[in-house]
């Protein structure tokens, strides 16, 4: 994010030396030569949140270089937190874990039952950070193109241009993402895994932090497409929100009366705090016994007779990203077995496949995580 005097420019993809900037609703396409082309973006699939037109909200440090240390990452992501918490009520773990999938640099599937709050957790989360914001509702037409960008010929310049899609941004947020079909739903993952976007040949790289936050109904089925395996193992958590409890809904009908919450929400970090956080967690100390540990649990996985698909690779990775995270939320600059033991469910349980048998004695993968985490023997501490 650059403060050029005027409004807040977001770099939002960078290739061969051309870099596409959203300055408040206009795409720009630079080169080293300078402007070469202005461009809005707006189809009516899109929302796009508000150019920021508020002050710069206060991180972590000033920009002078110096990233910022535990102290710095626990005080920008209470403001994190709590300016979610205006919103979501009664939902502490449940914001917490999508923070921690935000600075694991993750992605996030809120799978739940309808008008418990998924919509609105993604939204406020990415109203809290000053950063690109995309939104997209999924539909079965929705193409893949709708997704990443279209290459579109200029009249007036006599070249192709390329018109960025909606994963051109910091957070997108996917609404529904079982409306769409599967091809459109890997466009989409594609993009998740390799934060990049290759089109008609030329690849544009994401720029970071890129989270994708994916909303899901399990319960009506009809005209939808379930994300397969491999799709869903690109997510680094899936968390339900869970009703609120009486008295949290008794708040949210106080808080939630006159004008929604969200409308009052105004950033509290940058996206360079958040950038700044994620580099903090990424040299969290994780000791080689807590490794083990995940390994260990994630392998057990694999064998389990109630079980018929096991955990990747690619889970352990996640699991030890997310427990780093988790870690540097509660200040801590190493990891611990409690760590991994407390993200297991939401980080491994929606890769899983349950064998026949398991699902006929209404066994879920939740049920079998924990009981490997109640069951595994725990390293012991300062190993
Ligand atoms: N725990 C909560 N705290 C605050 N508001 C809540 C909570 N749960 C639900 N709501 C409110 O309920 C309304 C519906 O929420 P939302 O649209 O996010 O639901 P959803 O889970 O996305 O539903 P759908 O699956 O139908 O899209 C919103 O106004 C939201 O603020
Ligand atoms: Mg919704």
């Amino acid at each position: 994010m650059k403060h050029n005097g005027l409004a807040f420019t977001t770099n939002i993809a960078a290739s061969r030396g051309t870099t596409y900037c959203r300055l408040g609703g206009r795409i720009e396409r630079r080169t080293e030569e300078g402007l070469v082309a202005v461009g809005t973006h707006g189809e009516s699939f899109m929302e796009t949140d508000p150019p920021a037109s508020h002050p710069a909200p206060h991180g972590a440090t000033g920009r002078d270089g110096a990233g910022p240390g535990l102290d710095g990452l626990a005080q920008v992501a209470n403001k994190i937190r709590d300016a979610v918490e205006t919103v979501i009520e009664g939902k502490p773990s449940v914001v917490r874990l999508a923070l921690t999938v935000l600075l694991a640099e993750g992605h996030l599937l809120i799978e739940d039952v309808p008008g418990v709050g998924k919509t609105m957790l993604a939204k406020a989360l990415a109203r809290s950070v000053d950063c690109s914001v995309r939104r997209v509702q999924f539909t079965p037409d929705l193409l893949p193109s709708d997704i990443t960008g279209v290459s579109a010929y200029n009249q007036e310049l006599r070249e192709f241009e390329f018109k960025p899609g909606p994963v051109f941004a910091n957070i997108v947020v996917g609404d529904e993402i079982n409306r769409a079909s599967p091809k459109t739903q890997s466009a989409l993952l594609e993009c998740m895994e390799e934060r990049q976007v290759t089109v008609d040949g030329t690849t544009y790289t994401l720029e970071p932090p890129f989270m994708v936050i994916s909303t899901q109904n399990p319960v009506e089925m009809e005209g939808t497409y379930p994300l397969p395996e491999a799709q869903r193992d690109r997510f680094t958590a899936r968390i339900s929100m869970g009703y609120p409890d009486p008295a949290a809904e008794l708040e949210m009908l106080e808080t939630h009366g006159e004008a929604s919450p969200l409308d009052r929400l105004t950033p509290v970090a940058h996206a360079a705090d958040v950038r700044d956080l994620i580099d903090v967690v990424r040299r969290q100390h994780v000791s080689p016994a807590v490794r083990q540990y995940a390994i260990d649990l994630v392998s057990a996985t694999r064998t389990h007779p109630e079980l018929r698909l096991g955990a990747s690779p690619r889970a352990t990775l996640h699991l030890v990203r997310a427990a780093r995270a988790y870690a540097a939320l509660d200040e801590r600059d190493y990891v611990v077995p409690d760590d991994v033991q407390e993200l297991a469910v939401p980080v491994l349980a929606h890769r899983l496949l349950p064998t026949a048998e398991a699902q006929m004695d209404r066994r879920r993968p939740e049920q079998v995580v924990a009981d490997l985490v109640e069951r595994l023997p725990v390293p012991s501490p300062g190993k």
